[in-house]
């Protein structure tokens, strides 16, 4: 039902710290700027990213993309009929999203879901000077995210019966003496644009970008580096979605996976099941490396 990820919200103590991360490091481009807020972008979409100024440092809206007009307004019923206050945003408020028609729901974590379709298109292809090879993302969404979910199940109940997600496996075990127990689920051949555990100290565990080239995720390793962003995870590849990547942290305390290499799902073919590690090699914390040399 749901054809993409479409948009990112985020609420940002440092807007300035922000954009100097998101173009010196991600390889982004800043769409619109105003003092209080900023939208970027880094595919054919005009905007996959809005931040706005504010003391949350943390997500503060999903935005979930359908094909058209019939498909919102039918998941929108749905989700009336199970109960769920959806209100159709405002005029003002759907133009600064740069779509068609939004409404706007909350899932069982309180996180606000914005339903829409017919994004504002750039003017031209994007090419992003840092990221040569370019960002896996048009038709496949912007990435992926994992959010806090208190209610594993009720969040499950709503994104797979209600939004027609579908899942793709689960990943439990436990990673530096931490509990991990992630839901992974679908909405288009991308192995996953939406996880869910918790809970979790913010909404937003992080968000994915993907690019097409080890290299280029390599050189985002290298300018994370070098612009001083603190390393959460150096690199590896998860088992799950087989994701070379590496984590890091935003100017906002959640963290950011920059990867390549991402798998497809044909749903005709797909078995969901269940991971007993987080990652096949990597993902260690950079602290977790020789601290020092040997004598
Ligand atoms: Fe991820």
């Amino acid at each position: 039902m749901i054809a993409q990820l479409g948009y990112l919200a985020f609420e940002v103590s440092d807007l300035a710290a922000w954009e100097t991360f998101a173009t010196k490091v991600l390889g982004f481009e800043v769409a619109r700027r105003t003092d209080e807020t900023m939208a970027l972008r880094m595919d054919g979409h005009a905007q996959r990213f809005f931040l706005t100024s504010g003391q949350a440092d943390d997500l503060l809206a999903v935005g979930w993309q359908v094909d058209d007009e019939a498909t919102l307004e039918a998941l929108v019923a749905a989700l009336r009929s199970a109960g769920h206050d959806v209100r159709e945003a405002t005029p003002d408020e759907a133009a600064a999203r740069q779509v068609v028609r939004l409404f706007v729901a909350r899932d069982p974590a309180g996180l606000a879901v914005e339903l829409f379709f017919g994004p504002a298109m750039a003017d031209a292809p994007f090419v992003s000077p840092l990221a040569r090879s370019g960002f896996v993302a048009d038709e496949h969404g912007l990435g992926h995210l994992v959010i806090s979910s208190p209610d594993g199940e009720a969040t499950g109940r709503f994104y797979q019966e209600l939004l027609g997600f579908k899942l793709s496996d689960r990943i439990t075990c436990t990673f530096y003496g931490h509990p991990v127990d992630i839901t992974f689920l679908h909405t288009n051949p991308r192995h996953h644009s939406l996880a869910f555990g918790g809970p979790q100290p913010k909404r937003l565990h992080h968000f994915l970008v993907e690019v097409r080239s080890i290299d280029d995720v390599g050189a985002a390793l290298d300018r994370a580096i070098q612009n001083g962003v603190r390393i959460a995870q150096m690199l590896g590849r998860h088992p799950n979605d087989r994701m070379v990547s590496f984590y890091a942290f935003t100017p906002s305390g959640f963290q950011f996976e920059y990867g390549c290499g991402g798998r497809l799902i044909d749903d005709e073919a797909w078995e969901p099941s269940v991971h007993d590690r987080v990652s096949e090699w990597g993902h260690h914390p950079p602290e977790r490396y020789a601290p020092r040399r040997p004598k």
